[in-house]
């Protein structure tokens, strides 16, 4: 295939160009060159989606297929469509499942009803409380410009793997790795959804391979591991000897410990937190995605990061992790709490 990627350099779109050259696909990548460094093998075009002289490097050009992992503002989605509509026969778009309006409080799956979305809907890529509603709209964008059988929209859930642009994986690998006693949340047991990048990019790839449309939650089916063995397998990779403590959530809470901000990835057990792990990946697994074990993600995600990999987050995220001085409070209020 001719495959064109928009973005390319970061977390998704790099495990896409790099399966996709491992393929031996011919990949072209489209991007400001501003974010991390492009594979090495892939053809470079430089531009800015964001206008529409911005993709007069796209002009003339022909692909088989267009992967867009990178797309977060419906106009700007909407634009790359119109510009590639009569040039790439197959486009593929990676949303997230947070276009559904209850993926965190009930089980989802495609069917569910999702947050109201305008396919060209101009805005900011860094405004986080319309992220939602501009992944609905980018969907909308595609779909629009592609029909439902030439577009892929992968509604991805919590990635992870190497090239990590979030940090929560890890953020884990590196307090594990610094060793002695860890805070560890909650119930051991509790059952996380977690997708190697890898995985995601593979199934990208198979659909448009075969040019196959459909809108699938890109997820495991069931939840693929538990915060136990998570917590595990970094103490495993790392080789640090830490000792997790795990504390009930009751009393993390006690201690103003945020979950997911300052303990990624921990979701608290209560209700309303019902479908945050649970959202159906059937679809996808009917139509071909495989998940690897997640303790293959950690050791990955661990070399990547010992051989100087780092975690760049967009400019403006929130600080992630558990501050050295409040963890070493709340493990000795672990330690003096009353009995009972
Ligand atoms: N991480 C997760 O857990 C998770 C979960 C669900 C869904 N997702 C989805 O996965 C996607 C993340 O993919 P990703 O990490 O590969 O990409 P990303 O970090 O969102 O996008 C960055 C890529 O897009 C390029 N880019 C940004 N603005 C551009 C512009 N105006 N014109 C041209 N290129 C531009 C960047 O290069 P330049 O800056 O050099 O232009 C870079 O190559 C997100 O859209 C998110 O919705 C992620």
């Amino acid at each position: 295939m001719r495959l064109l990627v928009i973005g390319g350099t970061s977390f998704v779109g790099r495990a896409i160009v790099t399966e996709a050259l491992g393929r031996g696909h011919d990949v072209t990548t489209f991007n400001r060159g501003l974010t991390g460094k492009d594979v090495d093998g892939v053809e470079p075009l430089r531009g800015d989606r964001s206008t529409d002289e911005g993709l007069e490097a796209l002009a003339g050009r022909s692909f088989d297929a267009v992967a867009d992992p990178s797309g977060l503002v419906p106009a700007h989605v909407l634009r790359t469509a119109r510009a590639l509509a009569d040039s790439a026969p197959f486009y593929a778009y990676v949303s997230t499942t947070a276009v559904y309006q209850k993926w965190d409080t009930a089980p989802v799956d495609e069917s569910a009803a999702t947050w109201p979305g305008v396919a060209d809907e101009d805005g900011d890529a860094a405004d986080y409380a319309k992220y939602p509603a501009h992944k609905r709209g980018s969907e909308l964008a595609v779909e629009q410009v592609y029909g439902a059988d030439a577009a892929l929209i992968a509604r991805a859930g919590s990635i992870v793997g190497p090239h990590d642009n979030l940090g929560q994986l890890p953020w884990w690998l590196t307090r594990i790795a610094a060793g002695g006693r860890v805070v560890a949340p909650g119930d051991p047991g509790r059952g996380l959804q977690l997708i190697d990048v890898r995985d995601v990019a593979a199934f990208v790839l198979d659909q448009a391979e075969t040019r196959t449309g459909g809108t699938h939650n890109v997820v495991p089916d069931g939840t693929n591991t538990t915060m136990g063995e998570l917590v595990d397998s970094c103490v495993g990779a790392t080789g640090s000897g830490a000792t997790p403590v795990w504390m009930d959530e009751g009393f993390l809470f006690s201690q103003g410990v945020q979950p997911w901000g300052e303990l990624p990835l921990w979701i608290p057990n209560v209700p309303d937190t019902a479908g945050f792990w649970a959202v159906s990946g059937a679809s996808a697994k009917a139509a071909g995605l495989r998940t690897r074990p997640v303790a293959e993600s950690v050791r990955d995600t661990w070399e990547w990061l010992r051989s100087g990999g780092e975690v760049r987050t967009t400019p403006g995220a929130p600080p992630l992790g558990l501050a050295t001085e409040k963890e070493q409070q709340v493990l000795a209020a672990w330690d003096t709490r009353p009995a009972g």
